[in-house]
């Protein structure tokens, strides 16, 4: 007798639970940056309440994320890490509810070695049980660290196993992989099911740290994508200073604003790391602008084309034998292709002076035969610029930048 096959296709269409998670770059708010060792649950309920009623949550941050330092020193009998009592009196499963009351998702971390980068306890050899936990909390992002990770042992083998733990619970739950950059993560985190990794050291409140990430990833954002984003770490926007990742010196308004565009425009995860308590007005209207999280989430995923990167050209008055100086990796062009034929054209000069920084149009697919010019539209002042052809040579004061939404017309002149 025939007998018919079952049809596998159809029914796993029929048993899809899944959305696919980390469709564009995932945001939200981490503890780390600013609070470090110092947290509890009244913190992060305080947070969920801001993110709701402030409208970061209706901007896309949806991730609460709780960064080290939420457990006790050592596992329970039963093998299983303890919250710290002190901290979360009612238990994780009530933080995780709490978070979700207000419509966001939440989010929890530890390690891929035996020990977090704080000292408490990783999933080194617990992943199955660590995963079973954080699902039964009712946790939604694991963000996973690589402190204390054993000689003998085998980083991408052990990101894997996590990610298949992570899997197993049967819990949707987006894999947030931190191993700074060892073994070339963008060949393999997507592979293992990674939804974002992180790609270098840890970030520093200053220009010279967030520069410098971005610096070593500019290459790198070609591996980034729907599904599994290079994650250049949290946002330092607005710390202005102060907390776990401070070094008592204010960046400039500008400088905040370069870094936060610099993330949009690589189309990183956003994940805010000030005190959403204490946050000055300009950084939450920076962190919440439309323009630029249009840019940042952007459908297509691109990462921008670098047009030009080297270095501007400035006075140097103390040295009469050399008056101009060309400080290295100063002059930035970038060009992000976007959905429905946009562009957005960043410039920036991270020089310590005031600088023009050149740029042909050539340079960005538009050479003068072509007949084509570049509509531009600056996207901090709204002033709209109209078609520019040949080139574009905008003055940028030091440490700053310049960002235009553009679109191509035909140049009749
Ligand atoms: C590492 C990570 C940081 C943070 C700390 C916590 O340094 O890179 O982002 O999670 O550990 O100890």
């Amino acid at each position: 007798m025939f007998v018919q096959k079952p049809n596998l296709l159809l029914g796993r269409t029929k048993r899809r639970k899944f959305m696919p998670l980390a469709q564009l770059p995932p945001m939200g708010w981490n503890s780390w940056n600013t609070f470090g060792w110092q947290i509890n649950e009244k913190l992060i309920f305080e947070m969920a309440d801001l993110m709701a009623s402030q409208g970061y949550r209706e901007a896309g941050y949806e991730y609460l994320v709780i960064d080290d330092c939420w457990s006790l020193r050592e596992r329970g009998k039963d093998g299983r890490i303890v919250p710290d009592p002190e901290k979360f009196p009612h238990g994780m499963k009530a933080v995780a509810d709490y978070v979700h009351s207000k419509g966001l998702k939440f989010g929890m971390y530890s390690c891929a070695g035996v020990r977090t980068c704080a000292g408490y306890p990783g999933s080194y050899d617990h992943e199955f049980v660590d995963a079973q936990t954080f699902a039964d909390w009712g946790v939604d992002f694991l963000k996973y660290d690589f402190c204390n990770f054993p000689q003998s042992g085998n980083c991408k083998a052990r990101y894997l196993t996590m990610s298949m733990a992570l899997k197993a619970t049967g819990r949707e739950i987006l894999f947030s992989a931190c191993n700074w950059g060892m073994e070339e993560p963008g060949e393999w985190m997507r592979a293992i099911g990674a939804h974002m990794y992180r790609s270098t050291g840890d970030i520093m409140d200053n220009f010279v740290s967030f520069t410098d990430i971005v610096k070593s990833q500019l290459n790198k954002l070609c591996m980034s994508g729907n599904h599994c984003f290079n994650d250049m770490d949290m946002l330092t926007v607005g710390m202005e200073g102060k907390g776990n990742v401070g070094l008592g010196k204010v960046c400039s308004y500008e400088e905040y604003r370069l870094q936060f565009v610099l993330w949009c425009l690589c189309g990183v995860p956003l994940m805010m790391g000030a005190d959403l308590r204490t946050l000055a007005p300009e950084y939450r209207a920076l962190m919440l602008n439309p323009a630029l999280l249009r840019i940042n989430q952007d459908a297509e995923c691109r990462p921008p084309y670098i047009v030009r990167r080297d270095s501007v050209c400035i006075p140097n008055p103390d040295d009469a034998q050399a008056p101009w100086a060309h400080p290295a990796d100063t002059a930035f062009v970038l060009l992000r292709h976007l959905t429905d034929n946009e562009f957005a054209l960043f410039y920036a000069n991270l020089s310590d002076a005031d600088a023009e920084v050149h740029c042909e149009m050539a340079d960005m697919g538009l050479p003068v035969t072509g007949g084509v010019a570049l509509d531009m539209t600056d996207v901090f002042s709204g002033e709209h610029l109209g078609p520019q052809k040949d080139s574009f040579n905008p003055h940028i004061k030091a440490h700053d930048c310049r960002l235009f939404l553009c679109h191509l017309v035909k140049d009749n002149a």
